[in-house]
């Protein structure tokens, strides 16, 4: 038995958490067992790792430090939560994963996509999500919308061009493997985005029950 792996990504303000406790409980209703989950994150010392890269700081993290701390999360909750969770048979729905290395390490700090490859295979494997849900909206707009929950983490410091760089490198990415990524416009309204997630239910509960 195999579960299946699902990833929401998106930039700031993309509504991702709302959206994934929705996708949670639309699932369960069709009898999906579903583990939510997310990154940086998702075990107790991953979260630790997670206060790390979140936490403002005087002394600049180097992008080769955030992005070892990245995967050093990742190895620790695929080992503890992941893994154990497919190997079950569960829905693991996971709110950012390997694609977001790529979009915020990769595109917004410029590190080489070459070395994020190596590093993804290091620590995966040849595990990939099965369904990656891209979230997406304009920068000005993710931006706004994560202003107004108050005060700033260590990513959101950044500015427009860092913005504009992640959001690029999820939507060239989507275009590249357009069989496991689904765009969704985050711009709309909430109610507008979960009709359009409802819309892909019946297509994702039938991967599910592959
Ligand atoms: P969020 O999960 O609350 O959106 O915030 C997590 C932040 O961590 C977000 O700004 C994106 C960033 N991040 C990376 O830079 N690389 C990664 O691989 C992951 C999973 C997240």
């Amino acid at each position: 038995m195999s579960g299946l792996f699902i990833t929401l990504e998106g930039p700031e303000g993309a509504g991702k958490s709302t959206n994934r406790e929705f996708l949670a409980e639309r699932l369960r209703a069709q009898g999906v067992e579903v583990l939510l989950t997310r990154e940086p994150g998702g075990t107790p010392l991953a979260e630790r790792i997670r206060e790390l890269l979140l936490a403002p700081s005087d002394e600049p993290m180097a992008a080769d430090t955030e992005l070892l701390l990245v995967f050093a999360a990742r190895a620790q909750h695929l080992a503890q939560v992941i893994r154990p969770a497919l190997a079950r048979g569960c829905v693991v729905l996971c709110d950012r994963f390997t694609d977001a290395t790529y979009a915020y390490q990769g595109g917004g700090r410029g590190l080489s996509e070459v070395r994020i490859a190596v590093l993804e295979s290091f620590v995966q494997g040849d595990l990939r999500p099965d369904l990656t849900l891209v979230f997406d909206l304009p920068v000005e707009v993710g931006l706004a919308r994560a202003a107004a929950r108050g005060r700033l983490d260590r990513f959101e410091q950044e500015g427009r061009a860092f913005f504009e760089a992640v959001r690029q490198t999820y939507l060239r990415r989507a275009s590249e493997e357009p069989q496991r990524y689904r765009i969704l416009n985050a711009a709309q309204s909430l109610s507008q985005v979960q009709q359009d997630l409802d819309a892909m239910l019946a297509q994702i509960v039938e991967l599910c029950r592959g």
